[in-house]
């Protein structure tokens, strides 16, 4: 049985296929149509899947869509009788959306009623909770999703087990952890659709001094089953106007209208514009917001664990992507276990919506983990060496050698080591944002000045943000405070003290990093870079950011080796080929 998932006509489009409840494929649209976070439907997405399972249209026999019009249809009703601007919006997308199947028939050049499959409407959470749990390694957990909004919801909780899940509780419109987060970001002068991140890296430069406002910003909810939350509604302006993000255009960032109110900046002084200078106020306030998340969600799942006496929970939905509230869980909460969906923004609904069907609805046993994030396009020996060729970059001055792979990574991490960028491009790529050692680039993580260089040369981004490191897996409490797995790169832990001084470079201002744990059984040709950039140096331990330069991360080969010659890397790996400067070692 073949079940398409499909994230349309909303944020981080997106397109699974899970064969038999096995994944066979998962990608976002940005990945093919080069726009970063892009809506619309997922047309390339879509026929990326069906390729990978060596399917047609036609025998797929069900299509997962995580959006149910008719979840909280009376606090919509209620809201769009308030606010008619919004409704309209909302209708527009709800249009396109109900037209999924004509939209999917006409991509396919199908005709529309020969389309066997069955179509599904997941509620947005629902398929949030399912991309975590269904794909764990757990037989029972406890289950959390919370974003900025999903049908009309922005968090709910629940427990599963086996191949059901049980929803215990939500909160709706407008109270909002994740449009909290997007609100206050946008005050302190960051107010592109995704910038969250950002201010989580800037909170670690500063101090939460500002506690009792953001109390009152975001309150506990004494009423709700004691485990949600509220927000202070006169500093916002979301439930007057609506969210307004725009959604339908496939060829766009989806963009974000102004979140905050006046109250704001009357309570927490001035608001930043994004050309202004960060000042040390900025950064506390950065602070602040981190540790009021982190009081809210942290409490809201230690309330989840105590209610449900579970010892393992799956965490999805945006604010899951908050490594540093997660990293925390295991002080601050009895669980003792975490899995984090790679994808846990909504293009990660593709599969949740999949794998709701195939369990919560078609009640199949489980039978899948998703170990590894590697479900995207993959690339041959041939096709690289045609892009290889077709660029012509051993006329521009690069020499191309083809080597075995224990050469390969000798020589690599031999260019590691001596300080050189390299581009390290192999196999299938990451399903989610991060890069995980198939599209990433990678450098020495015990030179200080290799983050300013990096930032300077290849990311061009801000200062502030730190980079991240990946360790091989069976070393991670050596370098770490704590040593359970973080495959996906969604947990920051402090770094050992005595260590800091040894891997600088991919350690934040605050002591922690935000670490990817390699297994030889997620990633053989990885895990052998690091082995053997542990054999020469004694640091199991590399600096590993995302392949791009303001872009979606690369997918294809010729996109790897434009970004490389654009940014001037020393060195770049395809598969099996090193490219290097002639004359460079
Ligand atoms: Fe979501």
């Amino acid at each position: 049985m073949n079940i398409l998932g499909i994230n349309a006509y909303h944020g981080n489009a997106s397109a699974a296929i899970v064969c038999e409840g096995r994944l066979i494929a998962a990608v976002e649209e940005e990945r093919f149509n080069r726009v970063k976070y892009a809506a619309g439907f997922p047309a390339q997405a879509i026929r990326y899947c069906l390729k990978e399972a060596g399917l047609t249209l036609a025998e797929i026999d069900h299509v997962a869509v995580p959006r149910d019009p008719y979840a909280r249809l009376a606090t919509k009703l209620f809201y769009a009788a308030r606010m008619p601007s919004f409704a309209r919006e909302r209708a527009r997308v709800l249009a396109k959306f109900t037209g999924i199947p004509e939209a999917l028939a006409q991509v396919f050049e199908a005709d529309p009623k020969k389309l066997k499959a069955k179509f599904h409407r997941v509620e947005h959470h629902q398929a949030h909770l399912a991309s975590s749990f269904f794909v764990s390694p757990f037989e029972r957990a406890a289950l959390l999703s919370a974003d900025g909004l999903g049908d009309f919801a922005s968090t709910m909780w629940g427990t599963g087990s086996g191949s059901r899940m049980n929803i215990d509780g939500a909160v709706a419109f407008p109270h909002s952890l994740g449009l909290f987060y997007s609100g206050v970001t946008q005050y302190l002068g960051f107010p592109k659709f995704g910038d969250e991140y950002k201010v989580m890296g800037l909170a670690a430069y500063g101090e939460p001094e500002q506690m009792e406002a953001f109390r009152e910003i975001v309150r506990f909810d004494a009423h709700s089953n004691g485990n949600g939350f509220r927000l202070g509604l006169d500093y916002f302006t979301h439930h007057r106007t609506g969210p307004e993000m725009s959604w339908a255009e496939a060829d766009k960032t989806p963009t974000l209208g102004r979140m905050f109110s006046e109250e704001m900046p009357k309570r927490l002084g001035a608001a930043r514009a994004p050309e202004e200078a960060l000042e040390q106020r900025h950064h506390n306030l950065a602070a602040s917001l981190q540790a009021r998340l982190e009081e809210v969600y942290l409490g809201m799942l230690k309330k989840l664990a105590e209610r449900t006496g579970l010892k393992a929970v799956c965490l999805a939905g945006g604010v899951a992507f908050n490594c540093v509230a997660n990293g925390k869980i295991f002080d601050a909460t009895p669980f003792e276990k975490v899995y984090v969906h790679p994808a846990a923004g909504d293009a990660g609904l593709a599969v949740g919506a999949a794998y709701y069907v195939w369990h919560q609805k078609l009640g199949k046993p489980r039978s899948f983990v998703m170990e590894h994030a590697y479900w995207g396009p993959g690339y041959s020996r041939e096709e690289i060496r045609r892009a290889i060729d077709s660029n012509g970059i051993e006329q521009k001055g690069f020499r191309v050698t083809e080597l075995a792979e224990q050469e390969l990574v000798r020589r690599t991490a031999a260019i590691i080591a001596d300080g050189k960028i390299l581009g390290w491009f192999q196999g299938r790529c990451e399903w989610g944002p991060r890069a995980l050692g198939n599209r990433s680039i990678v450098a020495d993580p015990r030179r200080p000045e290799m983050k300013e260089i990096l930032n300077r040369r290849i990311k061009h981004r801000e200062s502030f943000r730190p980079f991240a490191p990946s360790i091989l897996s069976e070393v991670t409490g050596e370098y770490f405070e704590k040593s359970h797995p973080s495959p996906f790169m969604t947990l920051a832990y402090p770094v050992r003290t005595e260590k800091r001084g040894t891997i600088p470079a991919p350690t934040h201002v605050d002591g922690t990093g935000r670490l990817q744990t390699v297994t030889r059984e997620a990633n053989p040709r990885y895990h052998a870079l690091l082995s053997a950039f542990r054999d020469l140096t004694g640091v199991p331990v590399v600096l590993n950011t995302s392949f791009n330069d303001n872009e979606p991360i690369v997918c294809r080969p010729e996109e790897a080796i434009d970004c490389f010659l654009r940014t001037q890397m020393d060195a770049l790996v395809l598969g099996d080929f090193l490219i290097t400067k002639s004359g460079a070692a």
